[in-house]
């Protein structure tokens, strides 16, 4: 977690430091800071809380000074304070470092560094980071990094400056994610791109065990062991304006709103004007392959494995692949059989997930073929995979996951199609018409964003329920876990999400007035039961908000509320379906007045256990 920028030109550093950790905020948030170099002394400034914090420190008593580093955090090791906050400083004060990471050996590097007399100020990790990088510094600080990152265990992305050498700044990577952003006269570096974008558009993405060393004249590469590396200089083509609110109260209602748009960028050049064909040519699956698998896995944490729940039900339905699937952090410790023949999918947002990416590398490692479903385009998932098809979501600021969702599930829905042509499970008409009801996506998720009234309406009537569970069957039992994950995570609301057939064997007993029950109920092979199921929930007096499909009128019958999504292909449901009940818990969290983009306890990227 956390987040880190770092600059060196001759602009004042605070005002881009602070720019750009404001971007990277969802990162982590309890506590920021910055170290700057100016006239030969190096200055820090530590706060603790959000960053308006730190702007209104900077506003009050602002820092001269034109290179710098800064950090905000999401604590891992010693809780949320001043005193934990980054930057780091090693014994002499000269020598200042930033952190996102977790070193694993900090206790033994610890114990030898008191030893030797070291004085230790915080409880973090980090901060042995700082002692060893002053203890190996003899007036090089690159060299000094370069020890001391031969030293350690763990993740990190780190950003050093040193006092006596003001012209220098110091970045190195190791399963934490890293950037460096050329300038003219500046360069910078940033833990993503967006913490940088409105600065420059050419970046370099840093490799595990890569290096920079960035001056204002020139940037230099190199492993951490010293060789020389190149990297191609990436192009950023899409909009710094993409990465802020746009007008929306919050980046969580903006994110759901450019659903549509964000629909269209997956499939574009996917899938073609006036054509019915899907191609997927950033894969290097050939048809061989795809015919050869006998099994799937699909792994995955949150909301994105939900998302990852969606494809399995897609891929055993249409191309007629078994699939597994299991959360992450859970598969990753199991010691579970991976067969060579097993196709394994993880999701992803941020591409940065540790559960994920680990699960990722034990299939992998085992001879698993890997494919990654991620939106962060040069993340660690995408980098690690066999294959990547990314969703070309665009940034994704608010902390609950929205367009990346749907984004994920129709990128599953276009693999699974195509696998299930080269696997000859699908007719062509059956394939066609699939292709074409995908077509149409974008304008029906417009047609639900147009009017939010009924959505509106509802989280105004049963937002002040404390309890909620929500029931879903066959390709929407995922809508039904995400959207019971939706409402909790931001609206502090208590929401379970069930199989709707399991509610005999326990869950009814919770259902009484005060415990509204959220059901997707779309015409198509489960209708019925999922209605029946109702009947059960009103026979206990329970409320019912049902999502179906616009013309459903026999569903009025059987709910209280009925939340209306256009009608489309019951397998491709679960991507409208979202929507609704992305903004009923947005609604209800912001009728509660809760920080609906960072809601308490969260970030938005996971790089830790
Ligand atoms: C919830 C949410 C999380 C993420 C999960 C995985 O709204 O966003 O549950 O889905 O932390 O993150 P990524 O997709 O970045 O791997």
């Amino acid at each position: 977690m956390c987040g880190i920028v770092g600059y060196i030109g001759s602009k004042r550093a605070t005002d881009i430091l602070v720019g750009g950790l404001k971007r990277l905020e969802y990162r982590g948030y309890d506590s920021a800071g910055l170290a700057i170099l100016h006239e030969g002394e190096l200055k820090l400034r530590k706060v603790l809380g959000k960053l308006r914090v730190m702007e209104q420190s900077v506003e009050e008593e602002p820092i001269e000074g034109t290179v710098g580093i800064g950090h905000t955090r999401w604590a891992t090791h010693g809780r949320p304070s001043v005193r934990n906050a980054h930057p780091h400083t090693d014994s002499s004060g000269r020598i200042a470092l930033v952190h996102n990471g977790i070193i694993e050996n900090y206790v033994e590097l610890k114990t030898e560094l008191q030893a030797e007399g070291v004085e230790f100020v915080s409880d973090t990790d980090t901060e042995v980071i700082a002692h060893l990088v002053g203890k190996y510094y003899k007036g090089d600080i690159a060299a000094a990094v370069r020890e001391a990152c031969a030293r350690l265990e763990g993740a990190y992305a780190i950003a050093v400056v040193c006092r006596d050498e003001p012209d220098r700044l110091v970045a190195a990577r190791l399963f934490s994610p890293l950037i460096v952003g050329l300038g003219d006269g500046e360069n910078f570096i940033g833990s993503d791109i967006p913490a940088i974008l409105d600065r420059t558009r050419d970046v370099y993405i840093l490799d595990d065990g890569d290096m920079a060393i960035l001056t204002r004249e020139g940037i230099e590469l190199c492993r951490v062991t010293g060789e020389p590396v190149r990297h191609e200089v990436y192009h950023v083509d899409w909009d710094a304006g993409a990465a802020e609110k746009g007008g929306y109260k919050h980046f969580m209602l903006k994110e759901i709103n450019e659903q549509p748009t964000a629909f269209r960028n997956a499939m574009r050049g996917r899938i073609r004007e006036g054509s019915s064909e899907i191609e997927l040519p950033e894969l290097s699956l050939t048809d061989e392959q795809l015919l050869g698998f006998r099994r799937g896995f699909v792994t995955a944490c949150g909301t994105a494995y939900y998302a990852g729940l969606v494809g399995k039900f897609l891929l055993e339905n249409l191309a007629r692949l078994p699939v597994d699937s299991d959360l992450a952090s859970e598969y990753r410790y199991r010691n579970p059989i991976i067969h060579k023949d097993q196709l394994t999918i993880t999701v992803s947002q941020s591409g940065e997930t540790a559960d994920t990416l680990a699960a990722l590398r034990m299939a992998r490692e085992q001879g698993s073929h890997t494919l990654s479903i991620v939106n962060a385009v040069g993340s660690s998932i995408a980098r690690d995979s066999d294959d990547v098809l990314y969703i070309n979501a665009g940034p994704e600021i608010g902390v609950a996951s929205t367009k990346a969702y749907s984004c994920q599930s129709l990128v599953l829905a276009m693999f699974a199609l195509h696998m299930a042509k080269v696997r000859k499970t699908i007719s062509k008409e059956r394939y066609a018409q699939l292709v074409d009801e995908l077509k149409q996506l974008p304008d029906k998720a417009q047609r639900i964003l147009d009017d939010v009234s009924r959505i509106q309406e509802a989280s105004a009537k049963y937002g002040q329920y404390n309890n909620f569970l929500y029931l879903g069957r066959g390709a929407n039992l995922p809508s039904a876990y995400e959207g019971a994950l939706k409402l909790k995570e931001i609206s502090y609301i208590h929401a379970e999400g069930y199989a709707a057939g399991e509610m005999k064997h326990g869950p009814i007993a919770l259902i009484e007035p005060a415990c509204p029950t959220v059901a997707p109920a779309v015409r198509g092979a489960v209708y019925e039961k999922i209605v029946s199921n109702l009947q059960e929930v009103r026979a206990r007096d329970g409320q019912i908000i049902a999502v179906a499909f616009e013309g459903d009128t026999d569903i009025e019958r059987h709910a209280d509320f009925v939340l209306r999504v256009p009608e489309c292909d019951e397998l491709l449901s679960p991507i409208l379906v979202a929507l609704p009940l992305q903004l009923f818990a947005y609604y209800c969290a912001d009728a509660r007045g809760c920080d609906v983009d960072q809601p308490r306890n969260l970030a938005k990227s996971v790089t830790v256990e």
